[in-house]
Formats: C-alpha cells, structure tokens, sequence
C-alpha cells in the first residue's frame, strides 16, 4: 500500500489522469536533511544507480561524452541507436574502457605496426588512452607502449616493435585488484598486463583506476563489477538488430527496446529473442498502461520505460490523439506491477527539478531526462547563437529531419521507407539554451530532488514512493507556485519560465 493510492484511485473513477503541473507533493514530518538522504535506486533489475538520473537516448543527448559524464556523477547514459551498429558499438566501448579496474579486453597493437598507425587509429577511435599492449603474430604479449612512447617518438614510421618496452612486469589473472595495487605501487609501474600460461594478454589493470577505486577517490561514479563505468544503449525491433546486439553485447550494461508503443508484437519478440541468447538486462517502452506493463513483465522484462507523449519535442498526443498524462501513467504502471522488482522509469516531460521526486513519488524508479540535458556541453552538437544567445540544437526521434536521415528513427515511429511526403512526424526541431557543463545543472536537479525529499520526509528513494502523497492543484495553484507580481531582477541557476 502507497499513501498516493486513494489520491490515484479516486481520479481514476473519474477517468482523470493528471501531469506534473497539476500536482504537487504534500509534505510531512521530516526527520531527515535534505542532504542526508540517499539517492540509490535502479534503472534495471541488475543496473543500479548512485543518482536516479538517466539521460534520453536521442541524437541530441546521448553519446558517450554524455554517458561518460553522467556515470560520473551516478547516472547512467542510453547511446542512441541513429548510428551503425559499429558507431553505436564504439561509442559504448568509449565509456566502458573510459577507467576501469580490470580492462578485460584491452585494446592492443601489433608489434608491426607503424607508431604512425597505431596513432592514426587512437585518433579515429576517440581513445584518450596511450597505454597499448603490443602482441606479436601469435597472440603473445611481447611488449607495451605507454605516454611516454608517444611523446619521445620522433620518428612515426617506425615500426612498434623498435619503440615498445619489452621488459614487462606481469602478473597472472588471478592477482586481485588489491594485490595490483600493491604491485604497482611497489615497482613504480602505472600498468600491469595480465598474461596466462601461455603467454597470450588476458587483461590489464591500470594505477590511476585502481587508485581511484580502492581509495574511495571518486564514490559517485556509477561503476559496474570491474570498476567500469555502467552504460546502456538503445536498439530496436527490427530483424537485423539482433546484428546489432551481437556488436554491442560486451561492452553495455543494459539494452533498452526503444520504441514509441512497447505493447506491441514486434518488442515482444525481440524482448524473448535477446532473453534467450544473452544474459543482459533488457528495459523495454514506451508504454503508458499498467495492463501494458503487466504484459511486459510477463514477457521477461528487466525494466520499464513510460511515456508516450509527454516529452518536451513530441507531437504524438497531437498528431494520433493518443496517451495518458505523465504523472496519472507513472503512477498506473508502476502500481500494476507492484512487488515485481521491476523498475520504472519515468520518460520525458520533466521540466524543472520539482517534476523529479513527482515522479519518484508517483511511482518511478528514475527520470529519464532530454531536453534539459539537451544543452549542456556534453550533448552532441556544437553551441550556436541564436538571437545573441547561446543554443544547442535538440530534436525529437521522430522529428521530419531524424525520420528523413534515420532508419531507426523510421522504424521508431513505425514508419515505412518510403521518405518525403510519405512521412508522418510525431516530433518537432527545436533549439534549447546553452545551459554549461552536466555537473554544473545536475548539481541544481539533484538538490530540487533531494529537498523535495526532505519536505516528504523521505530519506531514500524507496521511502520517497511509499510515502509521497499528492494535491491536486488548479492553474491558480500553479501560478501561486511560480514567482508573480514581480519582475525577476536576476536569474536563478535552477529557474526559468517557459515565456523567458
Ligand atoms: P524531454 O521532455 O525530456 O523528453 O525532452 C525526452 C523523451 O521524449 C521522447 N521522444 C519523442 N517522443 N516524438 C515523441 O513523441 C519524438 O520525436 C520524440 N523524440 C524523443 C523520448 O522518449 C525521450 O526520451
């Protein structure tokens, strides 16, 4: 039992369903301070979160600079599926070789290859990196490139092989990460590649990551077993997707089913396709009815994306007339599979800090937010001015432009290849405000949730959805809850009105 039920219940004999600027929550007695309370949560059944947070996966939000940022703070980033399997598979592979403890598959060279080469493909694969094992013909370890190599090189048609450092310390892949840690502080090596018997590479650990992980240097980051940072990627229904899955397997945390109706044939066929073949976590949506939900987690589901409709860049209630009001939608899913351990995740439609614990509150176990990660530095696209003010470009998935130039984004929105005329958007382009660094304004949404915690009284995320309640507010109430009869002399860093 939630307290929000017979708030919920009772609009629903009405068949009203409500958004997030007709509630908000009541508040109660407090014991805790709003910077005490713990912000863990899920994003799957086995992906957990340090921050509820989780950024959209469109072409506009997410690539891996803005998974990588936002793992740091806690979250985690779903890589859009409008690019190749490869580029989405690299993309994902730059967040997980980003740090780690262990790098299970490190990436290696040949040792004849050119210093030239080996630079030219650090470049075209966006590694940050310079340590390379190097192995010969057969496999076997036989050298290791570091910074070093690259900053003294002169000369970069040399082949590897004159450059490399052949006198290694090893050690087999059976050290822990302590006894790594050790090992590396005491010969001074900043890397340990791990070799079996018979001499091939069977991973590599690193003094920097390891340094950071054992001694707590960064207790945010959202990190998966080996120290590597979580991150997810989206994929969709078609047949050759499971092509893509193959290509992104190893190196994603969770796969989302990334469709704009998840209660349909085609996303439970590819929800029973990838349970069966792999062991990875599996969110699928969009949905927005508990008897939608019930059916998915039947299926295998290992989470829930909802919302149709309610982001900032969608036509879709517009254009098919369709959908259920974000809060009323959150709320009837997240009831409907109630003691499944399932989690839930609220998407689109967030426009201020506030509308977070709402959501929590109404029953999600994260927000996946768009538009207001759209602007930061980490989005994709460059910062553009427009009537003198700094903008970043954010369109929807389903916008004329992503369904004209993507595939996915046609399959997305059950489109035919058709092209020109023939299309029906269910999204617009638009621009946001260039709004600076992720940190910088996740600083301001994590402090919105966590004093709307404190106000309830909740002192988890798990306390904050049994214990929110809800009023039902008018326009009147809203405009109250804004500030009015003034005129803003100086802006806030965590408020802005729609009009401004
Ligand atoms: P916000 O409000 O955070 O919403 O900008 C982001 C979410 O909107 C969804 N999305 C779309 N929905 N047409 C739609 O109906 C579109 O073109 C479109 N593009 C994105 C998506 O779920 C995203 O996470």
């Amino acid at each position: 039992m939630r307290k929000c039920d017979d708030f919920f219940e009772h609009l629903k004999k009405q068949d009203l369903a409500v958004t997030y600027d007709e509630v908000r929550l009541k508040t109660g007695l407090s014991k805790v301070m709003p910077s005490d309370v713990s912000l863990g949560s899920f994003f799957s059944r086995n992906v957990p979160l340090k921050i509820p947070i989780v950024s959209a996966a469109m072409d506009t939000v997410t690539e891996s600079k803005m998974a990588i940022a936002l793992a740091k703070l806690g979250g985690i980033g779903v890589i859009h599926r409008n690019l190749t399997p490869k580029q989405q598979s690299e993309e994902a592979q730059r967040v997980k070789f980003h740090l780690s403890g262990i790098i299970a598959k490190p990436i290696t060279v040949l040792e004849r290859m050119t210093m030239g080469e080996v630079e030219t493909m650090r470049k075209e694969r966006n590694f940050s990196f310079y340590s390379f094992p190097v192995i010969n013909s057969n496999g076997k370890l036989v050298g290791l490139l570091t910074e070093n190599d690259f900053d003294f090189c002169g000369d970069f048609s040399q082949p590897v092989s004159k450059i490399m450092t052949r006198a290694l310390t090893v050690a087999s892949p059976s050290i822990s990460m302590n006894g790594a840690y050790d090992r590396m502080k005491k010969e001074k090596k900043k890397v340990l590649p791990l070799i079996n018997s018979d001499g091939t590479l069977a991973g590599l650990y690193l003094f920097t990551d390891l340094k950071r992980i054992l001694l707590g240097q960064s207790k945010m980051y959202n990190v998966d077993k080996n120290g590597r940072l979580r991150v997810a990627a989206a994929i969709g229904t078609g047949e050759e997707e499971m092509e893509r899955l193959q290509e992104i397997a190893d190196y994603v945390d969770a796969v989302v089913i990334d469709t704009a109706h998840g209660d349909s044939d085609p996303v439970f066929r590819m929800l029973k396709a990838i349970k069966k073949k792999y062991d990875l976590d599996v969110v699928a949506g969009n949905i927005s009815e508990g008897d939608s939900a019930r059916r998915l987690v039947k299926a295998g589901v290992d989470g829930i994306k909802v919302g149709q409709g309610p982001g900032s860049i969608c036509t879709t209630r517009i254009v098919a007339g369709i959908g259920c009001p974000q809060v009323t939608a959150i709320y009837s899913v997240s009831k409907a599979i109630e003691g499944t351990n399932i989690p839930v995740c609220a998407d689109g439609g967030i426009e201020n800090s506030g509308s977070i614990p709402i959501a929590i509150g109404a029953g999600a176990h994260s927000v996946m937010l768009g538009k207001l990660l759209a602007g930061t530095t980490e989005a994709p696209g460059e910062v553009d001015f427009q009537f003198g003010s700094p903008m970043k470009y954010y369109r929807g998935m389903g916008s004329l432009s992503a369904l004209e130039s993507s595939r996915a984004s046609r399959e997305r929105y059950r489109q035919s290849d058709g092209g020109g005329n023939t299309l029906v958007p269910e999204g617009v382009e638009a621009a946001v405000p260039y709004t600076g660094d992720l940190s910088t304004i996740m600083h301001q949404y994590i402090g919105g949730l966590q004093k709307g915690m404190g106000y309830v009284g909740a002192a988890t995320i798990p306390e904050l959805r049994k214990k929110a309640d809800f009023w039902r507010i008018t326009s009147t109430g809203m405009k109250e809850s804004h500030p009015h009869g003034v005129r803003i002399m100086r802006d806030a860093p965590n408020y802005k009105r729609d009009s401004d």
